[in-house]
């Protein structure tokens, strides 16, 4: 995801330091070209060797090292960087850069850096919340630089409150968000739905089903990294917020329905992949029903089709997805759904088919358009999101260039 992207982690000294190596890893993995930056400071805390066997750079701590040839290059660094992430950044570090003191390879190598940078404070709460850090933060803030809050909890030095720094996967999203994608939908606002939804027969029971959520979120985070604005309306998931959406929490088909509803003429693009109840009990009991002798029949009612009134309320320009997860006649079924809710695109994927379906990390989907399918094997949720939005923004594409509906592909 991130090949032939470069990444500088400035680290300075805090006992933070030593999460900062999983985020060098993580990166690294991820195939980003990692170079860590550390104050003198920072060694008495984690040894360079451990970040240079993580990223296989050497770690530079020195302006004066003679060794390396970076030690009189530190500007080659800053102009092949990507993005910076100071983590964790000591109330020293935030208050030397925000006075344009440059007197280490850390501040030095930041000051020449013209990418986005990004600063992880880490230090004690009294420390956090001294007006005058307070203030050199906001002045990194109105140079463009991102301020991430410190998480609050227990600190090393047995306070506890706002100083922690973030946990590395936090951190990754900030930098995924940052460079890992174009921001090719910048200025589009986008709605997703995910997840199940539950809908109740007393106040212990409910009706739902087998959708976790994976495809909705990873559709909603890959929107969001490629610059659009998101809102994504969710039903009950176990799965993490996503970070740079919006986010409302739902629980039954008429909550969604009145969720994306009101949001529906402002958005550019739409995609439900939610898996909405068709029924729900007609009444709901106030107590819990107690078992008797014999066969219980609950009585049910048919939901609001949501994505059918987003068909039915379509505004120009709008672009209208939906998903279909059927168990025989995939591509039929699918058509028929594309064509009854007046749909741009229908996702389809069968629970008959290894790899696609509920839970699982991967999908098999195939991409159906009045005129076009479009099948792609078995990927991850998240490239299968990254497939389905491309061609969501071909279309696009080539409605604006054509600007008129028999264009489409
Ligand atoms: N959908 C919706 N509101 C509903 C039911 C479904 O918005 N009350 C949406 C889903 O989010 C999905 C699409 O419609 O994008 C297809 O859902 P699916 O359950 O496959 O189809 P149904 O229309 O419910 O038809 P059936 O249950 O007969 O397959």
């Amino acid at each position: 995801m991130l090949k032939g992207k470069t990444v500088l982690l400035g680290v300075t000294g805090s006992i933070a330091a030593y999460k900062t190596a999983s985020l060098a890893s993580a990166l690294k993995k991820l195939h980003a070209d990692v170079h860590v930056l550390m104050t003198q400071n920072a060694v008495n805390f984690i040894n360079p060797i451990t970040f240079e066997t993580l990223t296989g750079n050497k770690c530079l701590v020195d302006t004066f090292d003679r060794n390396f040839e970076y030690s009189v290059e530190h500007v080659s660094l800053a102009k092949k960087a990507d993005v910076v992430m100071i983590a964790p950044a000591s109330a020293n570090v935030i208050g030397k850069i925000a006075h344009g003191i440059a007197d280490d390879m850390l501040t030095t190598t930041v000051m020449a850096c013209r990418c986005r940078k990004i600063v992880a404070p880490a230090m004690n709460t009294n420390m956090f919340e001294n007006p005058i850090v307070q203030d050199n933060m906001k002045i990194l803030e109105n140079y463009g630089y991102e301020v991430i809050s410190p998480a609050v909890g227990y600190l090393a030095c047995g306070d506890t409150g706002a100083g922690k720094m973030p946990e590395p996967e936090l951190l990754l999203e900030y930098i995924l968000q940052e460079i890992a994608c174009e921001k090719d939908m910048q200025g589009l606002n986008v709605l997703v739905t995910a997840g199940p939804t539950q809908e109740a027969a007393d106040p212990v029971r409910y009706l739902t089903n087998h959708s976790t959520g994976k495809m909705g979120y990873a559709i909603a985070t890959v929107c969001a990294r490629r610059g659009a604005s998101v809102t994504l309306v969710s039903g009950p998931t176990a799965l993490k917020k996503p970070q740079f959406v919006r986010m409302v929490e739902i629980t039954t088909a008429k909550e969604m329905f009145e969720a994306v509803a009101g949001r529906a003429s402002e958005q550019d693009i739409i995609v439900k992949a939610a898996a909405v109840a068709d029924y729900r009990p007609k009444s709901v009991s106030s107590e819990k029903m107690k078992k008797k002798d014999g066969e219980l029949t609950l009585e049910l009612e048919r939901t609001d089709d949501i994505l059918a009134w987003l068909g039915g309320h379509k505004r120009p320009g709008q672009f209208l997805c939906g998903f279909a997860m059927e168990t025989q006649d995939l591509i039929g079924n699918a058509r028929q759904k594309l064509q009854k809710k007046n749909l741009d695109m229908i996702v389809a994927n069968s629970l008959r088919v290894e790899g696609a379906g509920f839970g699982g990390d991967t999908n098999v989907v195939t991409m159906i358009t009045e005129n076009e399918e479009l099948s792609l094997g078995k990927m991850s949720k998240e490239e299968t999101a990254s497939k389905i939005m491309d061609r969501i923004m071909d279309i696009r594409a080539a409605e604006d260039i054509g600007g008129s509906e028999n264009n489409r592909i």
